[in-house]
């Protein structure tokens, strides 16, 4: 009896799937989707999403850079993601006497367009089930002989399908490994910045306001891709020209209005819908605390100095928004954990599974060993956990003089291998990879990073975790001598010298470096834990993968008349929802939308989260709004309750009529557990108000000519 309330209960909590849960396949929104679509008030067809016949839009949606979403805007190439995603490349032209960060930057012609070395914007070709030919003589075999047959197929298809280096083809795996996917993209190398609003705009609330609402971030950036004569992908050239999509998006100045239909076409990154009751205990209760803790004591280092010194504000500005962005979400995903209540919520699911595999002796036999696997596998990998995690946010991301170590070879085999022409190479590479480094390095904050980090890894982690080097070192030094006996001493903490040095690199220097005294020291973490944690580490996650894809294909079979999404995987995907927003606790109430006169309202000179330029003001003051503005008032941001995650900032959100009126860039932290439970409740995706990125780039920047180029449309 118990078992059966439980089967209801996890059953109605698991897939009655709301409409809003989910990011979707675009090749199967005709079979699954989109009668609900257009129930919800979708008006055009799956066609008009995805067609392998005709443009659709699909074909205006891009992969910007190595995380982000774009939207095409316009029949030029004019690029629409958000700032957030831009940061970096806008940051990389700006310095002290030319900030771009802190005044924005609009090019007023084509020629002014800024190009972006390493930066892409991919267009999907085509996307096609491939699961029978990665499968293809695999029965009966298990293991490693398993993995080898699925690689060599996997290879095989990408090769065929790069068309001879036209395309980049990738394939990749559905439902952990159930089924896959192969995914072509064209490449365009040639994406330059056209316009960035100042961060007072841009990044408005900041860190503050980050995974908040109510929001007011004019969070965009314009970038345009260009084309060779043919309209095809090029490598930057100044003889290159604006790309002609096959489709960009009309945009339009109607707005939203509460229950709307909204959908999101994007890049969402990594999900974790599946997996059981022990990893979300696990991720809830130790690894989400402990990268906090981590974070907590990097992100008050970072402030401390950025506070002190303008030039590190500037370097370090990219480094503290992403180290404080995981950091604050997990933080909103332990407490909307824990407000679900998802580890009961997946036990009851778990009891589900049980009570659905007893009904036959063969499902029993398949599916039985699976939850006592995991129970003993996760028990297992709890310390790996611990320890990897803290090597992760410590010794391979937080101490940056590491990074640097790691730049060098270990020993000059690999050196006295090759000839000297392949010498000069890798001096000019070396050389030009530690220039970079030094232009967002400040030395006092990582020598106090390397002291404070360095202590937490040696009191928090196991002593069999830790080298021996590392515990004699600390135990012998005070702070004040390690940074003077090691990291003053050591030729990394040097630019001039070190760039000296690989001016004249040779075998004998790779080895004379090992004996520097923070490779050493960072060789020794390295070395202890590649040997003791990694591999371990690695074969306990193999064996979970395992057991998961085993749990998932028995997921698959029990719900087989529900449709269920697999979890984001950085491809191209559908999610769908509606206008609205949400009761994030008693009593309060969140209205869907915020406002420019909102800005105003947070505006204060003295938090430069919250300092907004002169410009808004005299623009707000003199209330003349246009075509941008509805009730007397110029929207800023709204809020859906769709599916998202990250990799979905730069998304369109797109209306019942196939156009754009919002562009996506957060989501609100009540709602952040989303990756692994959603809550149709709590669970909301904040979009820029598109109307909101015309009156900047029109009447703030006076980029006019930009708008003149987009298809405005008015219903
Ligand atoms: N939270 C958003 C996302 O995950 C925005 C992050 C960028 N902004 C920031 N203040 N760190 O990407
Ligand atoms: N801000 C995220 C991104 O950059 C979106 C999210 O996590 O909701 O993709």
């Amino acid at each position: 009896m118990r078992k059966l309330f439980l089967f209801f209960i996890a059953t109605v909590l698991s897939v009655s799937a709301s409409a809003k849960e989910g990011m979707w396949i675009p090749t199967l929104l005709e079979k699954y989707n989109i009668d609900e679509m257009q129930e919800m008030g979708f008006r055009l067809t799956a066609d008009d999403i995805y067609s392998v016949n005709q443009n659709s839009l699909k074909d205006a949606v891009v992969i910007f850079g190595r995380g982000c979403t774009g939207g095409m805007i316009s029949d030029q190439g004019l690029l629409l993601t958000n700032h957030h995603c831009g940061f970096s490349n806008i940051q990389s032209h700006s310095s002290v006497e030319q900030d771009y960060l802190s005044d924005g930057f609009w090019a007023m012609s084509q020629g002014e367009e800024l190009p972006n070395p390493g930066l892409t914007a991919k267009f999907l070709d085509r996307m096609v089930d491939v699961s029978d030919s990665v499968f293809a003589g695999t029965t009966g075999l298990e293991g490693d002989s398993l993995q080898q047959k699925l690689n060599e197929n996997i290879s095989r298809i990408q090769r065929e399908a790069t068309e001879d280096g036209k395309f980049e083809a990738v394939v990749k795996p559905l439902f952990f490994g159930n089924q896959y996917f192969l995914y072509t993209y064209l490449v365009f190398q040639d994406v330059r910045l056209v316009g960035a609003p100042p961060q007072s705009v841009g990044k408005f609330g900041g860190d503050t306001d980050n995974w908040m609402w109510p929001r007011h971030t004019g969070d965009f950036s314009i970038f345009r891709v260009y084309a060779n004569a043919d309209n095809e992908p090029a490598s930057y050239s100044p003889d290159n020209v604006p790309y002609r999509p096959k489709k960009w998006l009309p945009i339009s100045l109607d707005g939203v209005q509460p229950n709307d239909f909204m959908m999101l076409m994007g890049y969402p990154g990594t999900t974790q819908q599946y997996l059981p009751s022990q990893a979300v205990e696990l991720i809830q209760n130790q690894s989400n605390p402990d990268r906090i803790k981590i974070r907590t004591t990097i992100l008050d280092i970072f402030d401390k100095h950025m506070a002190a010194d303008p030039k590190v504000r500037i370097q370090y500005a990219s480094k503290h928004a992403r180290t404080s962005n995981s950091w604050k979400r997990w933080k909103g995903e332990i407490r909307g954990l824990d407000r679900l209540q998802a580890v009961e919520q997946k036990k009851a699911f778990e009891a589900d599974f049980e009570v659905w595999y007893m009904q036959n002796d063969t499902l029993e036999a398949t599916y039985a060993p699976v939850l006592p696997q995991f129970e003993k596998l996760y028990v297992d990998l709890q310390p790996y956990e611990k320890a990897y995690h803290y090597y992760q946010e410590i010794v391979f991301k937080g101490i940056e003089i590491f990074k640097l170590a790691d730049f060098f070879p270990r020993n000059d085999r690999g050196w006295n291998r090759v000839d000297e022409a392949r010498h000069d190479m890798v001096r000019k590479a070396l050389a030009i990879k530690v220039a970079d480094y030094f232009d967002d390095y400040d030395q006092a904050t990582d020598q106090e990073l390397f002291v404070e980090l360095l202590r937490m890894l040696r009191n928090d982690l196991d002593e069999s975790f830790l080298p021996d080097d590392l515990t004699k070192l600390l135990a012998k030094f005070d702070d004040d001598k390690l940074v003077r006996r090691v990291y003053a001493k050591s030729v990394l903490a040097d630019q001039e010298k070190l760039q000296q040095m690989i001016s004249e690199f040779d075998g004998k220097k790779i080895n004379k470096l090992q004996k520097d005294p923070v490779v050493e020291l960072f060789q020794a973490l390295k070395q202890h834990y590649q040997r003791n944690i990694e591999n371990v580490h690695q074969e306990i996650q193999e064996n979970i993968s395992t057991v998961q894809q085993k749990y998932m294909k028995g997921i698959m079979l029990m719900e087989k008349n529900f449709q269920l999404y697999p979890d984001a995987n950085f491809t191209l995907r559908v999610a769908y929802g509606q206008v609205e927003g949400y009761q994030p606790r008693d009593g309060v109430n969140y209205r869907y939308y915020t406002t420019l006169a909102g800005i105003m309202e947070k505006n204060n000179q003295d938090i430069p989260d919250y300092q907004i330029p002169d410009k808004l003001r005299e623009l707000y003051n003199a209330g003349n709004f246009g075509e941008y503005e509805t009730n007397g008032e110029v929207p800023v941001a709204y809020t859906a309750s769709i599916h998202s995650t990250g990799g979905n900032s730069g998304s369109p959100a797109i209306n019942a009529r196939g156009q754009l009126v919002g562009l996506n860039f957060d989501r609100c932290w009540e709602g952040t557990m989303s990756d692994i439970m959603f809550d149709p409740d709590q669970c909301r995706n904040i979009m820029l108000d598109v109307r909101y990125m015309l009156f900047i780039v029109d009447r703030f920047a006076g980029a006019g000519y930009l708008i003149d180029e987009m298809e405005l449309v008015s219903e």
